[in-house]
């Protein structure tokens, strides 16, 4: 009855992760979870109320296809005003999120064996929607050593006539590394050189960039491929709404006419109250954003010093998002207590849970051995999963 595809796709390892650590609690264990990539902010308060205004004032019908033309000019004001990209709401589409606006743009133009580069590590999805739109994932590696910032002469190896997408994400899920200008300029110089290739820009941790640095993405560094990338975004992280279940597209007119179309069939507009609260999202003030990023950096430098202080664990230094990818590297053949050896992050990671600490292995990612670290959570519990963590470590013969 199931599709012989559906063998090969992954359910979320995020998911997952949650999930298991919510049973083992049912169950009475004391289980953190550091797996969850959502903020544990709540939705700022104005964007609350602009939902609930919606609901009040009877804007909860379908929705036009592509998103209320308020929200795809918020949008567009959007982009001109952080990005200095000039869209018009024609080229902008609202999906029930991030995710759906990439599947869309996958589903409407990949002909089965169209290759997908993903560098690694990756969003999951990335890789599993490619595969549930027939497309082949073509997973280029980064390492720890060069910040896992994709190195362009290796993605020009990467690239064959049956290449149709780039999937950058900066900053990145899960490693936090973010592409300066300088690295941006190397990628586009090789999509140059292959014009067949477009770039599917997931910039939805823009706002959580570290130490001062600021945002740069694709077009800023090369504006010429602008008909060729689709700019990808949404509310879950910058304004902690997860669940309303928002995000948006922005690219060239015939590709998002087709997302249109596509969206059409499979789940109409998106939600359209959390549609109206996005407006207030993108056109309301941004402190609240500024004290969140502090608040995360904080957490960042706690996490880093309690890991760095493990033996076994290596971590690079985030530049932003609020993961932290370490290297398990040094727990790799090492026995449990139980006389188990470890030898892969799966297991790892499973050991590591049944001491009390939930975290999503590097394999979910395209990339081992590592676990990622989300400190998406306050600093007492980080203390406390990160003493968990050593004592787990230190237990290993
Ligand atoms: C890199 C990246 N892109 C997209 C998403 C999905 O976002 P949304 O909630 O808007 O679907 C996530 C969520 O974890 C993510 O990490």
């Amino acid at each position: 009855m199931i599709a012989e595809h559906m063998s090969c796709i992954k359910q979320s390892a995020s998911s997952v992760v949650s999930a298991r650590a919510t049973e083992l609690k049912q169950q009475g264990k004391d289980v953190i979870s550091l797996s969850a990539g959502e903020p544990d902010f709540p939705t700022p308060q104005h964007v609350q109320l602009a939902g609930i205004r919606a609901i009040v004032e009877g804007k909860t019908k379908y929705p036009p296809i592509p998103g209320i033309m308020p929200l795809r000019e918020a949008v567009c004001r959007k982009l001109a005003r952080e990005n200095a990209l000039a869209y018009t709401p024609d080229q902008v589409i609202a999906g029930a999120g991030a995710k759906q606006v990439i599947f869309n743009a996958l589903a409407v133009t990949l002909n089965p064996g169209d290759e997908v580069i993903v560098p690694a590590p990756y969003f999951g999805c990335y890789v599993e929607e490619t595969a549930l739109c027939k497309g082949v994932p073509v997973v280029v590696e980064t390492t720890q050593e060069e910040g896992f910032r994709l190195d362009p002469q290796r993605l020009e190896a990467a690239i064959t006539p049956r290449t149709k997408w780039l999937i950058l994400n900066n900053p990145n899920n899960p490693s936090g590394a973010v592409l300066g200008l300088g690295h941006l300029k190397g990628i586009a110089e090789v999509l140059r050189r292959h014009p067949q290739v477009w770039v599917l820009s997931d910039d939805i941790y823009e706002h959580l960039i570290f130490d001062g640095k600021a945002f740069h993405s694709i077009l800023e560094a090369a504006p010429d491929l602008k008909d060729r990338t689709l700019v990808v975004n949404g509310f879950s992280k910058t304004f902690c709404m997860t669940g309303w279940r928002l995000g948006y597209g922005a690219g060239p007119q015939l590709l998002i006419k087709n997302m249109t179309k596509y969206q059409s069939q499979a789940t109409s507009g998106a939600n359209q109250v959390a549609q109206w609260a996005g407006v207030a999202a993108l056109d309301g003030d941004m402190g609240f954003a500024v004290r969140q990023r502090a608040i995360f950096q904080e957490r960042r430098d706690l996490v880093m010093k309690l890991i760095g202080q493990v033996p076994g664990l290596k971590a690079e230094k985030p530049e932003g998002a609020f993961y932290v990818y370490v290297s398990c590297a040094g727990l790799i053949g090492k026995k449990t207590p139980d006389g188990a050896v470890l030898s892969t992050d799966p297991e790892v990671a499973t050991y590591l849970l049944y001491e009390g600490v939930a975290m999503v292995p590097g394999e979910a990612f395209g990339l081992s051995p590592f676990f990622r670290v989300s400190f998406a959570t306050d600093a007492k519990t980080l203390e406390e999963a990160c003493r968990r963590i050593a004592a787990a470590c230190a237990k290993l013969k």
